[in-house]
């Protein structure tokens, strides 16, 4: 099969495309043919080691070197064999998952715990935009912030691939939307039900006359003592990124939110999706959503396997509109 591989870190023009053997599946894995992949921030980070810091926390990345050599952490695709002890799969089925690694590639095994049915309306493509964006989002909402019907969100961040989800998902659990954005996606936010859209390019959003009782900060942008001003006494804080930076950030920005937390009254939570436990759930519960037509992955771009350097580059420089997608 072919792959692509990085040994060291560098940058996405260092990713190697190497033919390596089909991988065999294990006791409780699924060898799947990948379709499509989809390229995160979270990719391009594990390609360059870069924040510093993050090589120094367990469970992320290698100190001297990448802990995978694939990259790739979303991937639909049909299953080709499965291995023994895995009820419920066979050969043909079409699936999507949320991968620690792997993705850039032809196969993957993947276990079947992380494995879902692809959604009957979507194609390969469209269901590769998913699992790492709406995993994010709809944990970040209902599971982080405790999102009940009738509730306000505000949306910072609310035109790249988790923001334009978490404005479909919120709208789908009843909630009403704020979408923070630049003026060129403000058409965008506004037709996947934001009810309200707010220009960070000529507007302080946490100088806006309305409170809301969560708010997603997916960009990352303010401190904590001006995102209080945005939410109710009881409000919720969720942080999910921000810029980032070769040394500390995103991880420093939330270091710092968190330092604010005792001084600042809404509640502050983080949700990282690296650590949730029910990946294979959450994507259970947006094939519903997605089947019901409540929820459509927004594609900017689509790149050739061959061009998945520029895909990740195009991500990195941080101004995808939904999502950059990859068919294999
Ligand atoms: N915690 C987790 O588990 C988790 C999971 C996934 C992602 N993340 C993090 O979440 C962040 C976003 O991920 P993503 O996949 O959504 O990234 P993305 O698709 O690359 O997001 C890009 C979007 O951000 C917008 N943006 C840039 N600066 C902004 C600002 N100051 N205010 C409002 N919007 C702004 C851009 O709009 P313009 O083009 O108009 O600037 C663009 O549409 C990253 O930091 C990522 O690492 C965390």
């Amino acid at each position: 099969m072919k792959a692509f591989v990085m040994r060291t870190y560098g940058t996405p023009d260092d990713l190697a495309l190497t033919d390596l053997d089909k991988p065999v599946p294990a006791d409780g894995e699924v060898l799947v043919r990948v379709r499509a992949t989809s390229v995160n921030p979270y990719d391009w980070h594990h390609i360059i080691g870069q924040p510093y810091i993050a090589r120094l926390m367990p469970g992320t990345m290698g100190l001297r070197g990448p802990k995978f050599a694939i990259p790739g952490c979303d991937m639909a695709g049909t299953v080709e064999a499965v291995g023994s002890a895995v009820p419920g799969f066979r050969p043909g089925d079409d699936v999507f998952a949320l991968l620690r690694d792997g993705g850039f590639a032809e196969h993957v095994c993947v276990p079947a715990d992380l494995l879902a049915r692809k959604p009957a309306n979507m194609s390969h493509e469209q269901a590769a935009a998913v699992p790492m964006a709406a995993v994010t989002a709809l944990l970040g909402l209902r599971d982080t912030g405790g999102l009940k019907p009738g509730q306000r969100v505000l949306v910072n961040g609310a035109s790249g691939g988790v923001g334009t989800f978490a404005v479909q998902i919120a709208v789908a659990l009843g909630a009403t939307v704020t979408g923070v954005c630049s003026a060129k996606n403000g058409g965008l936010v506004r037709s996947l039900g934001a009810d309200e859209v707010i220009d960070y390019q000529t507007a302080d959003f946490t100088r806006h006359d309305k409170r809301h009782d969560l708010m997603l900060d997916i960009a990352g942008s303010r401190p904590a003592a001006s995102c209080r001003r945005v939410l109710t006494a009881n409000g919720t804080l969720v942080l999910i990124g921000g810029p980032a930076g070769r040394w500390l950030q995103p991880v420093g920005h939330m270091i710092g939110m968190f330092a604010a937390a005792p001084f600042v009254p809404p509640r502050i939570a983080m949700a990282d999706t690296g650590r949730c436990g029910k990946k294979k759930e959450h994507l259970q519960t947006l094939t519903g959503l997605i089947e019901d037509g409540k929820v459509i992955p927004v594609i900017d771009r689509r790149y050739p396997f061959a061009e998945i350097s520029a895909a990740v580059e195009y991500s990195a420089a941080g101004h995808v509109a939904g999502k950059v997608v990859v068919p294999i």
